[in-house]
């Protein structure tokens, strides 16, 4: 083995690769590779990439044409394509862009250290999910934080959504190996874990391995481990946010007072058409059971413009669901159409882009306007902050997150992985500022 060797990781997409490619790091460090601070001069350039819009793919193959040129100044360079991209492309990856040697799918991580390994490069692993990379060696970008897989993969139809295809069916981890998993994250210091999945609250209908469970328990069994002071999830689907899990809200003090929850559309037509599973009123409903028993949580939303078929009517409806809900914050998509998905043939009634445009506008100033009052109700009060590092904007100032997910700007002395009460003294729709509590700091 090479212990010179040094490879270099480019990340998009979501958590789920960020978790992803900390495993493959892990691995890369366990056979003796180096993590190199920039693509030039690694001798392995890997991405791991994500085809969730276009903008995904064309950042991605831009990326990509910069290693092909590292490659041609330094012709043993290994160029590998890991994830969501890869697999939706599958062996057209070598056709279209002959200099990459190593391409593999989402549920074939575990195998990269057999792919660098062999002898014929041009190595390729893709369409069956075969494993999750819970056991594999991670790099953890920060000491205190980390990502649990819980599930792969989705069950749902959501017709513009590619990762169906990319991540295949759902197969859930069984609950005993997630909870030693976790138990020995917080043996090595972890205060923090989120859980990921596609569709978390469908966990443990499809668990490979073990007995069948559901996500409620798995929140009742981690929040019974001592030292774990945050679980965070992402995300559940309005469609099985059922009262277990609202209820586990309310009840399990480490469960944070956060809930994305992706809605969407507000026009239950679009939902219909989107094969959503739940309509407006559903989710209303949902929302308002939520709140009944968490009065305080911050809800969070993903939304998409412009579905193909989506009139002024139905985009009124969409404002007019922002507007009631009032989330804490939103993702906000101008439709993209993908391969191989159901809305990509509705060719004839896509909405022409100036109109998505300007309907994005409209929409991010109702998210924002109402995410900026949402957030007054935190002014004058002290949370708990989980201290990140410095501020972004004033290095003098500390950053962290509440349990709403809300980033905190504050002054005062504390180190990264800490929590610490801050007393919050002003609010934007997306940010806080405050200055930390001594006297209860002094209290804790
Ligand atoms: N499984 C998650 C979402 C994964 S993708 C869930 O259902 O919550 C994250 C978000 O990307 C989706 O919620 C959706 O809002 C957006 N998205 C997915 N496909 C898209 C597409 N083709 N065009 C625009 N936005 C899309
Ligand atoms: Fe895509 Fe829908 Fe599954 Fe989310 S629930 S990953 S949007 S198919
Ligand atoms: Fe995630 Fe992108 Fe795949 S959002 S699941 S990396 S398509």
């Amino acid at each position: 083995m090479n212990a010179a060797k040094t490879f270099h990781v480019t990340t998009f997409g979501c958590q789920m690769n960020e978790h992803d490619s900390e495993r493959m790091k892990g691995m890369l460090e366990s056979l003796g590779y180096a993590e190199a601070p920039e693509q030039e001069g690694a001798d392995l350039i890997l991405f791991n990439t994500c085809s969730i819009r276009e903008k995904a793919d064309s950042r991605f193959i831009a990326y990509l044409q910069q290693a092909a040129a590292h490659k041609r100044r330094a012709p043993g360079t290994v160029i590998g394509v890991g994830g969501c991209w890869a697999q939706s492309v599958k062996h057209d990856v070598f056709r279209q862009f002959p200099y990459v040697d190593v391409a593999f799918g989402p549920g074939q991580v575990h195998k990269l250290a057999e792919f660098l390994t062999t002898d014929s490069l041009t190595a390729q692993g893709f369409f069956e999910f075969e494993g999750f990379t819970g056991h594999l060696p991670v790099k953890r970008a920060r000491d205190f934080q980390g990502w649990v897989q819980i599930s792969a993969g989705c069950n749902m139809k959501c017709s513009y959504c590619i990762v169906p295809a990319t991540r295949g069916r759902q197969v859930d981890r069984p609950l005993d190996e997630l909870v030693a998993e976790v138990r020995d994250m917080v043996e090595n210091g972890v205060l923090e874990v989120t859980l990921l999945g596609q569709n978390v609250n469908a966990y443990g209908r499809a668990v490979r391995g073990g007995e069948r469970s559901s996500f409620a328990a798995l929140l009742h069994e981690l929040d019974a481990l001592d030292g774990l002071r945050r679980i965070r999830y992402t995300s559940p689907h309005p469609q099985d946010m059922k009262e277990d899990v609202v209820l586990a809200h309310a009840q399990l003090e480490s469960v944070c007072p956060h809930m994305h929850l992706p809605l969407q559309t507000g026009s239950s037509r679009v939902l219909k058409a989107m094969r959503r599973t739940y309509d407006r009123a559903r989710f209303l409903d949902r929302v308002a059971l939520i709140r009944e028993h968490n009065p305080d949580i911050a809800l969070t939303t993903d939304i998409i413009v412009g579905f193909p078929g989506e009139t002024e009517a139905d985009f009124a409806e969409t404002l007019e669901v922002c507007e009631e809900v009032g989330f804490d914050g939103a993702f906000t998509f101008i439709y993209s159409p993908r391969r191989d998905t159901e809305a990509a043939e509705l060719v004839e009634d896509f909405v022409d882009h100036e109109i998505a445009v300007a309907r994005m506008e409209r929409l991010v100033e109702v998210i924002q306007r109402r995410a900026a009052e949402r957030a007054q109700r935190f002014v004058g009060r002290t949370l708990d902050v989980l201290v990140e590092g410095s501020s972004r904007t004033d290095a003098a100032r500390l950053r962290g997150r509440s349990g709403h997910g809300k980033v905190v700007n504050f002054s005062g002395l504390a180190e990264p992985g800490e929590i610490v009460p801050v007393q919050i003294t002003a609010a934007t729709s997306q940010t806080l500022a405050g200055e930390m509590s001594l006297l209860a700091r002094a209290l804790v």
